[in-house]
Parts: structure tokens; sequence; C-alpha cells
């Protein structure tokens, strides 16, 4: 049965007649999640573990503000945490998060309307240094995303990384208590959280999402650490990355590297009696909620008054929304732009490029060059293809901000192009909330086909970041189809993300656990491997 199916035949009928009667393709609402989660898993508290908390506080002088913080883990994450209620187990680091959380580090979330907990874990600057900045972010994101950034790999940081996985695991241990939880963990900050839950909770359901690219193991054997992540990982009951093909490096790396039978046709892997099932899972966009917003009177008029700020004229908008990060090819993009003008002049004057670029990782000296690269670029356009205007508006308009979301839908409501150019992705949902954004299909996606989404946004103008004409000249195609074609091209691809939202990869990932449990097949193609 396709999985749509099974979800509505859990569903049932009444659950079928609401989608028959709303437009548009099926999708799993928030309500159907929410009946979906208690019918399967009832009586589960359901704890959300990650690094990243998806509100922080902030101090203004005497003030407490509160801010969502900007990344597709936990913008994606505060959907499914609303809708369940439950914990959030993440790292307090705004500068107001002690302010605001009780004695336990607990405050209530979203904090302008609360539905589940934040519970903060609190860390030092030493810690952050080391583990954050040092074995996350300077070790295995570099690892995993292979962007020729050469990970960095020290002793000190790796061992307060294994302390800090601990840490999480206490805090998240301390909220479950003696009660039955689902532990839902995030990312590559907290590879090795999972073994010291599973250490005195045995019971406890855990799973692990992936959000990044899993590299081959000849890329991961570099790694000193790479038995104990593997281990750590394997204390899951089950390992989801986005693609297929990060799931297979991830068995050829456990193959590789440790002495355990892996079943590459179930995607499984059984070690010292424990069974881990790994498993792909394409994360989705909250994808009606950014259509309604997107069409919204008060989206419409932050959309005017951008263009008024702007000075955008009649200029045709393109637009690219990223950290400062230098897996997302950002000077690439830029790069290619100039290139279109070079190439094109007629669209010199008549093509304005807004770049909203989120500081990000500031620590790190590779984060610093990527936005001073960003800012170098961009001046050259502006002086080099400067627009006629009197007024002297630039070309290129870098904004240097972490936006909230809803200041973030009238940019992909105007845009006639979003340019999408990681080198290296786990999904992108920046490709797909654009998408969702564009209820009136005008517009167009520039994909790189290194990104997650280009798996499933197959009708995207796929170019790569790395060949500057190409994407140049992907650039032109997309600006200048006609609209009937661009039209058609837009709802295809927009019906791929709203088919397939936010909900339905919850329920999706949480069906493979149900089911995950109620079977247990013996592994009849296995293989053995070892060093
Ligand atoms: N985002 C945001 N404010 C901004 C820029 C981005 O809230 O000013 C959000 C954006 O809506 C998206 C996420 O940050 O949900 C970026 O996710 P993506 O998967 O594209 O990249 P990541 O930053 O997670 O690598
Ligand atoms: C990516 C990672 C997330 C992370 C986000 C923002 O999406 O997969 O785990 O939260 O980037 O990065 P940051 O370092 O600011 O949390």
């Amino acid at each position: 049965m396709e999985f749509q199916d099974r979800v509505r035949s859990a569903l049932g009928r009444a659950a079928i007649r609401s989608q028959q009667r709303s437009a548009g393709p099926p999708r799993t609402t928030r309500a159907e999640l929410v009946d979906w989660v208690r019918a399967h898993l009832p009586d589960r508290t359901m704890v959300v573990v990650s690094n990243r908390e998806p509100y922080s506080h902030v101090r203004e002088g005497k003030e407490l503000r509160w801010v969502r913080n900007a990344g597709g883990v936990t913008v994606a994450l505060d959907a499914v945490a609303q809708a369940l209620g439950g914990i959030w187990v993440a790292h307090g680091n705004g500068s107001g998060d002690r302010a605001a959380a009780d004695a336990h580090g607990r405050v209530a979330c979203p904090p302008e309307r609360p539905r589940y907990t934040l519970r903060r874990v609190w860390l030092t600057r030493e810690d952050h240094a080391r583990y954050y900045s040092g074995f996350s972010n300077a070790a295995l994101w570099p690892l995993c995303h292979i962007a020729y950034v050469r990970p960095r790999f020290r002793l000190e940081d790796w061992e307060r990384y294994r302390e800090v996985n601990r840490r999480f695991a206490e805090a998240t241990l301390e909220e479950v208590g003696d009660k039955p939880a689902l532990v839902f963990i995030q990312d590559y900050h907290l590879a090795l959280a999972a073994a010291s839950i599973k250490e005195r909770r045995p019971d406890l359901q855990v799973l692990m999402f992936w959000h990044i690219p899993w590299p081959n193991p000849e890329v991961f054997r570099i790694l000193p650490w790479r038995t104990e992540i593997l281990e750590g990982l394997l204390a899951n009951d089950l390992i989801g990355f986005h693609i297929r093909e990060h799931a297979l490096h991830f068995l050829d790396s456990v193959a590789a590297s440790l002495e355990a039978r892996v079943d590459r046709e179930r995607l499984a892997v059984e070690r010292g009696g424990r069974r881990s099932w790994v498993r792909h899972f394409p994360i989705g966009v909250n994808a009606d909620e950014i259509a309604a917003m997107s069409d919204s009177a008060e989206t419409r008029a932050a959309e005017r008054a951008i263009r008024e700020r702007l000075e955008l004229g009649n200029c045709r908008v393109g637009l690219g929304v990223d950290r400062l990060d230098y897996t997302k090819g950002i000077p690439e993009r830029l790069e290619a732009l100039e290139r279109l003008f070079e190439k094109r002049p007629e669209w010199v004057g008549r093509l304005c490029f807004i770049q909203i670029g989120v500081p990000s990782r500031i620590e790190l000296r590779e984060y610093r060059n990527v936005l001073t690269r960003a800012r170098a670029i961009a001046e050259r356009i502006n002086s080099r293809f400067p627009r006629a205007s009197s007024s002297g508006a630039p070309t290129v308009h870098l904004i240097e901000a972490s936006l909230d979301f809803r200041d973030l839908v009238p940019y992909y409501r105007m845009a006639d192009l979003c340019a999408v150019t990681s080198l290296h992705d786990g999904m992108n949902l920046v490709a797909k909330e654009y998408l969702a954004a564009t209820p009136d299909l005008e517009g167009a996606l520039v994909l790189s086909p290194f990104t997650g989404a280009a798996r499933e946004l197959e009708r995207a103008w796929i170019a790569s970041p790395y060949d500057r004409e190409g994407l140049a000249d992907a650039y032109h195609a997309a600006l200048v189809e006609p609209p009937d074609a661009r039209n058609e091209r837009m709802a295809a691809l927009r019906e791929t993300v709203l088919r397939r939202n936010i909900y339905d990869w919850t329920i999706e990932v949480l069906d493979a656990v149900v089911g995950l449990n109620l079977r247990t097949p013996a592994m009849e193609t296995s293989e053995i491997s070892g060093d």
C-alpha cells in the first residue's frame, strides 16, 4: 500500500471525507497527525532532542525578548512539537535563556501560545567551543558535506563532544522520568546520545534523524573516531536520512568499520544482539500554512513595503535565502549572476537580486570568509552593473539578518526566481518553502543537483553551482520561460511539496517505528563484515 493510503486507512473514513472536501492534492493535516499519534502511540511522551533550540530569549536592556531560530531542523520540528506537545531538549544559548526558564531550565513554547515544554541544557563557553564549533561544525559538518573544506579533528573537541552528548542524554532521562516515551534525536551534534539513554532505559524507543549528508565510506574512514560514532548511532532503534543514497552510504560505512551484520536489502544492522533499522524519509514543510501565510493581506502589504524600501521598481526579482554557510554556494550563485549580466546585458537594470544571509557559526573562519566573499562580489556587481535609477538603488541587496519566518514569506512571494545553489545539502527546505509560498505559480526554482530536494523536485531548473556558465544560463532560461509553461512547471513542483508535508513526514517516521517493533524478521540475506 502507498504510504498515504496507509495513513488514510489508519485514520478512517472521516479523514478521507475531509480530504475529499479540501481542494488540491491529498495531504495530512495537523489534526490528523494528532489523531494518528493518539491511535498508534498512546500514553507515550514525545521527546525531541536537538542542539539548536526552537526559541531563544534575548536580553535587551532590562527586557527579555524571544526569537524563533532559523535553520531547517528547528523550523520543521517546531510545527511537529506544537502539534504533539511533549518535551524538547536543546542547548539554551540565548542571552536571556536562563532568566526566562524555571529552576530546571524549563520554559513553555512557543512563548506566545505554549504547546510544549522546552528543557534547556546549559553549556559553558568551553563546551560550546569544543563540542559545537569544534567537533560538530569543524569536524563532522565538513566531513559529511565534502565542500572541500578540510575537517579538523582534535582530541579535546572529541572528548568534549562525548561529554556533552552524555549531558543531553541525562537531561532527556530526567524529563522522561519513569514514563514510557519516544525519544527523537536530531542531527550530527548528538550522535552518541542514544547510547547513554539506552544504557539506563533500554525500554525507550529511541530514533535519530541525520539531517545532513552521509559521505561514502572512503571519505568517512578518515574520521579517527569513526567506530565510536557508528556504535553510538547504532544504539538507536531507527536511523533516518533524507535520501536513500545517504542511508546506503551509512550502511557501507558500518560494513567497512565495524563487525556487524549489514542487511542492505532490508536496510538494517545487527550487532551485539541488537538491531537498528536504517531508512530514508525526505522531510517536508508546513506547506498549507505557508501557502495561507503567503496569500494573506499582511504578506501582500509587506511585499509592497519591501518593494518600495528596496526601490525595486519594475525589476524582476531573484532571491537567495540561506545561512551564511560555505555549503550553500552563495559566492558561486552571485558569480553566476555576474556572468549573466556579462553574457546578457539586457538583464542589467531589469533584474535585481536579494540575498538574505543569516549570520552563522561566525567563530569559524570559513564562515567569516563566506560573508567577506559574498559582500565583495555583491559590491563588485553593483559597481560593474549599476541600475539606471537616479537614486542609485543597488542591483544586489545583501541582507545580513535572520528574519522571522513571517517576514521571510513576502520575499518568497515576490521572487520571480529563487536560487538554491548548495554545493551539498541534506535536503534544503528553502526550495520547498519557496514553492509552497508561490500559490500564484509566478516564479521559478533554480536548484542544485547536490541537494536532497533535487531528488523530488526534478522539474526545477537543475543547475550545478560548480558550473558558472550553466548556472547563468539556467537563470536566463528560467526567467524567459513563457508564462503557460512556467505556470505548469510551478504547479507540478508545488503539488510535490503540498503532497508530502511535515505532518506526512512525521507519520512516516513514526509509522516506521511502530511497524518495526511489531515485525522483527530474521535477517536472512545478511553479510558479515569487519575491518
Ligand atoms: N530561515 C529563517 N529566517 C531567515 C532565513 C532562513 O527562518 O532569515 C529558515 C528557512 O525558512 C528554513 C531554514 O531557515 O526553514 C533553512 O533551512 P534549510 O534546510 O534551507 O537550510 P539549513 O540552514 O537548515 O542548512
Ligand atoms: C542545519 C543542521 C541543523 C542546524 C541548522 C542551523 O540544518 O542540519 O542541525 O540546526 O543547520 O545551524 P546552527 O549551527 O545555527 O544550529
